[in-house]
């Protein structure tokens, strides 16, 4: 049978390289009034709505179409670190990072040894995520593995690319969230076996953090990492100050947080670290050296008063860093308003995120970060169509602000300042209408 063809009319933008190591003309691409082709989901090109011609007649002749005139299309959004389950306990108040995770993470994530719970609760999110043009994100479970299953379930009935996996913690933390090494070890491998390469799906080993974990945990997280192609790895590195020395005190024999992970073969490809705010030098060049990912999440160093993510510095260092939103440690699924906090975070390190970074960030720097550049990220052919469309007037404020902006970026920075879910008026999957 012939593909299917698609066409959508727009003001199109997509990153082809980081916009702070390249010039404009190569980092971007933005046609005002464009149109973005996809034959069976897949990326076929974009052009000037005036070069329509480009595509073939046959192509054209039998295209379905989406008119989004005055509205602006981007890649999905790419949210490289989040906890599903923690969707019920955002904005809980007065802790700081340990006493936070032990008096309302661990008993809120102890209800997902329900699999209703898990179900309803991933299915919720999933809906949530697409309505703030969220199409990937690398997304922690509890310690249960019916939560990834849940979770895993629902993607794939939906054909999304997301990246899951069981929280591994064997100590340090309520019986009821706790497992064991080998009990880890076997329930991870059962998970790999059920998700890993399903549709568009694949697995994350996931060892929550270096202190819930014992050294035979590790070991075997490490392990399962190499035990077959393409798994990704996910956990925290250096958020909180306490934590860092806690760390510390657990495993004197490493030479700083990231080398517990180097230790026990956790760095890498496709592996990625949320907060690393308090990182040495030397674990900023060892991350950058071995490929490890940083995820920025600057609404929950603000809401966990854990400090200020160095974006200037980290990337600077040469580590790939992608953007998240953290829930629940972070106050909100959107991305957009991820940014804006992005902005302010880098305001008080000195070194202002700019406008066109920072959806690079969001877009194309989130899938080299997660190492899915291949297939998402930007409107390269054949990239999976994983789309979004955003009304850049979509409130008063924001309709009153873009009357006074002029240039590309200023309309984006004054969205990224003012907007929000708002702003999405429709997510596409593999070129369907997913929202
Ligand atoms: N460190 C270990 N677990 C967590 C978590 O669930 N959230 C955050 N923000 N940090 C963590
Ligand atoms: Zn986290």
């Amino acid at each position: 049978a012939s593909p299917a063809h698609f066409i959508v009319r727009g003001s199109i933008l997509h990153f082809l390289q980081d916009p702070a190591q390249y010039p404009d003309a190569e980092a971007f691409e933005y046609l005002d009034d464009g149109y973005l082709w996809l034959a069976d989901g897949f990326v076929q090109g974009t052009g000037h709505w005036q070069q329509l011609g480009d595509i073939p007649a046959a192509a054209r002749d039998h295209a379905t179409w989406a008119d989004h005139s005055g509205h602006l299309i981007l890649p999905g959004l790419i949210d490289t670190h989040m906890h599903y389950v923690q969707a019920g306990m955002i904005g809980s108040f007065g802790c700081r990072l340990l006493d936070w995770l032990n008096d309302y993470t661990f008993p809120a994530e102890a209800a997902f040894a329900d699999p209703e719970v898990a179900r309803v609760t991933a299915k919720f999110v999933i809906d949530r995520l697409l309505a703030h043009g969220t199409t990937t994100a690398s997304v922690f479970g509890s310690v249960h593995p019916q939560s990834v299953d849940a979770f895993m379930a629902e993607a794939d009935r939906r054909g999304l690319r997301m990246l899951c996996g069981k929280a591994m913690m064997d100590r340090y933390c309520p019986p009821e969230v706790r497992d064991t090494a080998e009990q880890s070890g076997r329930d991870s491998a059962d998970l790999i076996s059920r998700w890993h390469g399903k549709g568009r799906l694949r697995y994350t080993v996931t060892p929550r953090f270096a202190p819930t974990s014992t050294p035979e945990q590790l070991t075997i997280a490490g392990e399962l990492y190499r035990s077959k192609p393409d798994l990704h790895v996910q956990s925290h590195l250096a958020e909180n100050d306490k934590e860092v020395a806690w760390v510390a005190e657990l495993f004197p024999q490493q030479r700083d947080y990231l080398d517990v992970y180097e230790h026990f073969g956790l760095t890498g490809p496709r592996t990625i670290y949320g907060h690393c705010i308090h990182l040495t030098g030397r674990e900023q060049a060892a991350m950058a050296a071995t490929g490890t990912a940083a995820a920025f999440c600057p609404t929950s160093n603000l809401f966990l008063g854990s400090g200020m993510f160095d974006y200037q510095s980290v990337a600077g260092a040469g580590v790939r860093v992608g953007l998240a939103t953290d829930v629940g440690g972070g106050t909100s699924l959107s991305m957009i308003r991820t940014l804006a906090e992005a902005y302010k975070v880098s305001q008080a390190r000195h070194h202002p995120l700019s406008p066109m970074r920072g959806w690079y960030l969001a877009t194309l720097g989130g899938a080299r970060a997660l190492y899915l550049d291949q297939f998402i990220g930007n409107f390269a052919s054949g990239r999976e169509g994983d789309f979004i469309v955003l009304k850049l007037d979509a409130t008063p404020e924001l309709a009153f602000r873009m009357e006074r902006a002029h240039t590309l970026a200023e309309r984006l920075f004054a969205m990224t300042t003012l907007g929000d879910e708002r702003c999405v008026v429709a997510t596409y999957i593999l070129g369907q209408r997913a929202h």
